[in-house]
């Protein structure tokens, strides 16, 4: 099979993190006989730098060409204290998210049998927890009305959701409950949001169509809690964008580190595939930053881009295997040895 991938390598560590998660891309496809045909792409400050825009026409056309995106991470801390700032990196991500109609972002969490001490939980409660947050990634705050008045003293964000925005998340979330072990937890903030009281009620009107799933509501500062005190609780966890992006932060720590927290988008147009930590700044061009988030996250890309599930297999069981054999990066690796980025990127390629 031809895959046509674009490489987004963006900013920070996410040319470091990328360059590893294509090594295991091409062992895959070697292996499987694939033919891989890479596109490359600007976004974030590096687009900025360059062409003055976050998220530059010419980076949207070759997503659009292209049948999945292999993504890094946008941020510069240039930016961060300036919040006058009129073009950010971040504006790229989301310019990307909604232009391709990526709608549905998928966080699976997993652990690992031989990290589970690393998790800063204790190891009883994280064991065997598996889930998957399934966050909505084009709607609510980040991209309703927003503005200033009173002289820039008065500022506003609008958590705005349409009926059809909320369907189609859900319908996407109770279809991977259904694949799943069926239970698909709600998480909003209807006690007090009117926007939660739509997610409440759609969410009220569709289970009676999944009859074989169970559907429980939790508001989200509830929710906040069950993930460190009892997350495996969660099979499917469904939220809005803002709740999603705070919640899946949190649910990282139930595997041990950011740094393995795969994620795929996707919806209308090409899929994004990235890793959930961000640019991490300070670790930039260091070779230390965990390239394994990358790495199954290319793994997600062959599993849901071009449905090749044993190439996904291939990868995850590479991962694993590195982890195993504490093959792994300073954010892992604990007393023992801590390998570089490109030293457990070439690693996992070889055992793929
Ligand atoms: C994420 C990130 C982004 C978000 C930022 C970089 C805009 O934190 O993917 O979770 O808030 O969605
Ligand atoms: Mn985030």
């Amino acid at each position: 099979m031809k895959l046509k991938i674009a490489k987004l390598p963006g900013d920070g560590i996410g040319p470091e993190v990328v360059e590893q998660a294509a090594k295991a891309v091409e062992a895959v496809a070697k292996k499987f006989g694939h033919e891989v045909e890479w596109s490359f792409g600007y976004v974030g400050a590096c687009a900025i730098d360059r062409t003055g825009s976050a998220f530059p026409e010419e980076t949207f056309n070759t997503c659009m060409a292209a049948d999945a995106v292999l993504f890094g991470a946008v941020g510069d801390p240039k930016y961060d204290n300036d919040p006058t700032a009129k073009v950010r990196p971040e504006t790229g991500l989301l310019a990307m998210r909604k232009q391709l109609g990526l709608f549905s972002n998928l966080r699976p969490v997993e652990t690992f049998k031989s990290l589970v001490h690393k998790s800063p939980l204790k190891e009883e409660l994280v064991d065997g927890a598996d889930f998957l947050c399934v966050r909505e990634l084009t709607g609510g705050m980040y991209f309703g009305e927003k503005g200033r008045r009173d002289n820039g003293d008065t500022a506003y964000d609008t958590n705005l959701y349409h009926r059809f925005e909320v369907e189609r998340i859900l319908k996407q979330a109770y279809e991977f409950a259904r694949r799943r072990r069926k239970h698909l937890t709600v998480v909003d903030k209807a006690n007090v949001l009117e926007s939660s009281r739509l997610w409440r009620q759609v969410a009220q009107e569709m289970a009676p169509q999944y009859p074989d799933v169970t559907t429980d509501y939790m508001y989200v500062d509830n929710a906040a809690m069950k993930l460190i005190t009892g997350p495996k609780f969660f099979d499917v966890l469904v939220t809005e964008n803002t709740f999603g992006d705070i919640l899946t932060d949190e649910a990282s720590c139930v595997s041990g580190s950011m740094g393995l927290l795969a994620s795929a988008s996707i919806g209308e147009h090409t899929g994004v595939y990235e890793p959930i930590h961000g640019s991490y700044p300070q670790a930039a061009g260091k070779n230390i930053a965990n390239p394994l988030a990358t790495i199954l996250s290319a793994a997600m890309m062959f599993e849901y881009a071009f449905g090749l599930m044993e190439e996904g297999k291939a990868i995850r069981k590479a991962v694993a295997a590195s982890i195993d054999e504490c093959i792994v990066t300073e954010d892992l690796a604990g007393d023992g040895k801590a390998y570089s980025t490109s030293e457990v990127g070439d690693w996992v390629a070889a055992h793929i």
